[in-house]
């Protein structure tokens, strides 16, 4: 088999980057490891912001989007008790959108399924050859066979567990990483959500409210990373949500049936250069980000379109000069927004060696932003829209 781009992973890296390539007129291939049923089951993010929007819109698959997610004009911190509120029409002009990254990928798959362009599911690939020629070739496994599909170019879109970076030599990589010892203990419950994303610094740590519907709330907590999910019966859950977000007579926050549970470790991790050969990565598969602030979908998004441009450059001019700078054209945004997401997790979550001395500066951060509107403004500018490229 040979196509002209051999994408790695069906996430919203790799889906997203098969649809911008269709629109230029490119030829692509997708190969997913899992089946159908679990990538679009797979709870994660929930966040999109205003370009992520704007690409779903011009691929011509924001419709679903646009009648079932809601747009989220508010985002509360809370602390002390008290709730410092950002508008963010006001603040930027501009809202994000909440709906969830299983329904983004369900749209994205049923799109591609429905124009009959390909993408194996249970395609898990083994290993890539011939990076440094003209022909590599990804090696995967279909219905018990070995297969081979040679490209012109292999976009290694395979998240963090994925084979691709594996296949960059390690002394040609350099790689960035911190890990956290706590973790989000995330669940989704049929219940009223509260009208704004929430995130709360209580003594007792972190909480963050979201939602998925005006029926079904998306809520967090920071735990350890040692706890386990069977540790937290639903009681367990609802006091310590109730305590964290201020609400001691939980006359706010509602409860309902929790339906959905899941754990994610928190860590910050850069793979840099994100090329190797005719090897192009984007997403999870190069960079992490620590989920406050909610960008890990939309940076995958962001790396989609600058690859797919640089790959229609190349198509277009028989030129290599926009794939050879494709790292350092992601470089600095990618930094930045790992540098907004950090601080939004130092700012909000509690730490084990955190002094009293450290905690004070903490909470006086927080009284700061609460007073100033340019505090307000720089959070915001950059939770709505960090991931736009200049393409
Ligand atoms: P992925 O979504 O990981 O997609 C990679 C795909 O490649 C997968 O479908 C995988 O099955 C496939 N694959 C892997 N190896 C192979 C192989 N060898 N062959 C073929 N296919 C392969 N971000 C937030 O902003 N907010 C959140 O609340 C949040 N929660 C998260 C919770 C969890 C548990 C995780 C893991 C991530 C979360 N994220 C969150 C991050 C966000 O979901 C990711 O940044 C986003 O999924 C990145 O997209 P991606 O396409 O790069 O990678
Ligand atoms: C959600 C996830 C996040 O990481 C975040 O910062 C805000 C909201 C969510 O799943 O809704």
């Amino acid at each position: 088999m040979r196509t002209q781009v051999g994408i790695i992973g069906a996430g919203p890296a790799g889906l997203f980057l098969a649809h911008l390539l269709k629109q230029k007129g490119i030829e692509s291939i997708v190969l997913e490891a899992k089946s159908r049923d679990y990538v679009e089951g797979r709870v994660r993010a929930g966040v999109l912001e205003a370009s992520t929007i704007d690409v779903m819109d011009r691929l011509g698959l924001g419709d679903r989007m646009h009648r079932e997610g809601l747009v989220d004009e508010g985002l509360d911190m809370r602390f002390r008790g008290r709730t410092i509120h950002l508008d963010l029409p006001d603040l930027t002009g501009r809202s994000v959108m909440i709906y969830g990254q299983q329904e983004v990928v369900k749209d994205l798959i049923a799109a591609r399924l429905a124009a009959g362009d390909p993408l194996h599911f249970e395609a898990p690939v083994s290993r890539l050859a011939g990076l440094d020629s003209a022909s590599p070739q990804i090696h995967y496994a279909e219905n018990g066979e070995e297969k081979v599909l040679t490209c012109d170019f292999v976009a290694g879109c395979d998240g963090f567990h994925g084979v691709s970076r594996a296949c960059v030599p390690e002394d040609l990589m350099k790689v960035y990483h911190h890990a956290y010892d706590f973790a989000w203990l995330g669940v989704l419950a049929r219940a009223r959500p509260l009208s704004d994303m929430t995130y709360s610094n209580s003594d007792r740590g972190f909480a963050l409210c979201s939602r998925r519907s005006m029926q079904v709330s998306r809520l967090y907590l920071q735990v350890p990373s040692t706890e386990r999910l069977e540790d937290w019966s639903d009681d367990r859950f609802w006091d310590e949500l109730h305590q964290r977000m201020f609400d001691d007579d939980r006359s706010e926050v509602a409860e309902g049936e929790i339906f959905q549970r899941d754990m994610a470790h928190l860590r910050a991790f850069v793979a840099t250069p994100m090329h190797y050969g005719r090897l192009y990565m984007a997403g999870d598969a190069v960079h992490i980000v620590p989920p406050a602030g909610a960008k890990g979908l939309n940076m995958a998004v962001a790396d989609a379109r600058v690859l797919a441009a640089a790959l229609a450059r190349y198509y277009r001019d028989n030129t290599s000069e926009m794939l050879d700078s494709y790292t350092d054209r992601c470089a600095e945004r990618v930094w930045k927004t790992i540098r907004f997401s950090t601080a939004l997790t130092g700012l909000l979550h509690r730490f084990s060696d955190q002094t009293e001395f450290q905690r004070e500066l903490q909470l006086s951060e927080l009284e700061y932003i609460s007073g100033s509107r340019a505090a307000q403004q720089s959070i915001a500018e950059q939770y709505v829209n960090l991931s736009n490229v200049d393409i």
